[in-house]
């Protein structure tokens, strides 16, 4: 059985992005002219998903109508001979997966987000993709990952980062295997930083999950805040010797995070060949300037 349904968790408030996020979702809020949630939609389509499952809470209405027609502005453009900009709305709402939407009533957590989405995706291997980590690389982070997924695995993106973050994220451990891959024992969400070893690698915002972690995911305790933390059903596959890492290509940005987004933001205006000149020589301005 292939891998061909995949879950975006975009139901958290994104309080790190108040006031913004007060009355629109983070999810929406645009890299240059994209929302970080297209770019995700699209990553997921590159990789073989035909069938989506955005988890959503409340207020977030506007994710649905941006994937939706919208008849009007699409009469408008036609009318005004803006065949470019029409081509770039019906592209949207043409992206080439079914795209399912489902509410997390209350947002008790990444894991429970995932855990609404056991009906939906029922006992078929699956996708993850969170809506705060953009990534990209050579080959889409999600098919890097379904290429080294075997049946009856699951399978989380990692990536080396220094010691002194390491705490900020979920730390994998275990043996490296022939293929690249680690063979992971355990997991740690934040560990203090005398536990994360030399090299740390964390957990990145895409994964394959087998059917199994759903029962791991109504069998682990509410943690800190009450939420339900996937890396805890994650942990318990790890004991059960069903878990990889795989340390993939690609650069990985947290819109999540002001930072993060603004590196994103440059990033992107850099990629654009109708970005790129303008942005470098206001750049090399503004670095000219003393400060
Ligand atoms: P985060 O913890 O980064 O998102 O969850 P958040 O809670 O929205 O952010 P802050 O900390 O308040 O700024 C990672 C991903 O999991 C989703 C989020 O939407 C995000 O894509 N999530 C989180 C849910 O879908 N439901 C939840 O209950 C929590």
């Amino acid at each position: 059985m292939g891998i061909h349904k995949a879950v975006i968790p975009a139901a958290g408030l994104g309080t790190r992005f108040l006031p913004a996020t007060k009355a629109q979702p983070k999810e929406m809020i645009p890299l240059i002219d994209t929302p970080t949630i297209q770019l995700i939609v699209e990553e997921a389509v590159t990789s073989g998903i035909d069938d989506l499952l955005v988890v959503i809470g409340r207020d977030k209405g506007s994710i649905e109508d941006h994937f939706d027609r919208a008849p009007e502005l699409e009469e408008f453009l036609r009318e005004k001979g803006k065949t470019d900009l029409l081509m770039v709305v019906q592209d949207v709402s043409r992206i080439a997966a079914d795209i399912h939407f489902i509410r997390q009533k209350i947002p008790m957590g990444l894991g429970h987000a995932v855990l609404a989405a056991r009906r939906h995706i029922g006992r078929e291997p699956f996708g993850v993709l969170l809506g705060d980590d953009v990534m990209t690389g050579p080959t889409p982070v999600l098919r890097q990952l379904i290429d080294k997924w075997r049946s009856g695995l699951s399978v989380v993106a990692v990536q080396e980062v220094p010691v002194d973050e390491a705490s900020r994220y979920g730390i994998v451990f275990g043996k490296s295997l022939a293929d690249g891959t680690i063979q992971v024992d355990s997991l740690l969400e934040k560990p203090p930083v005398h536990l994360v070893g030399e090299r740390p690698l964390a957990v990145m915002g895409r994964y394959v999950l087998d059917p199994a972690v759903f029962s791991a995911l109504s069998d682990v305790a509410p943690g800190a805040g009450g939420e339900i933390q996937l890396t805890d059903a994650l942990d318990v596959l790890a004991h059960q010797g069903q878990l990889i890492a795989v340390p993939f290509r690609g650069t990985r940005f947290d819109v999540g995070e002001k930072f993060g987004f603004v590196k994103a933001t440059i990033a992107a205006a850099l990629n654009r060949a109708d970005l790129r000149d303008d942005v470098l020589s206001y750049l090399r301005q503004i670095l000219d300037q003393p400060e």
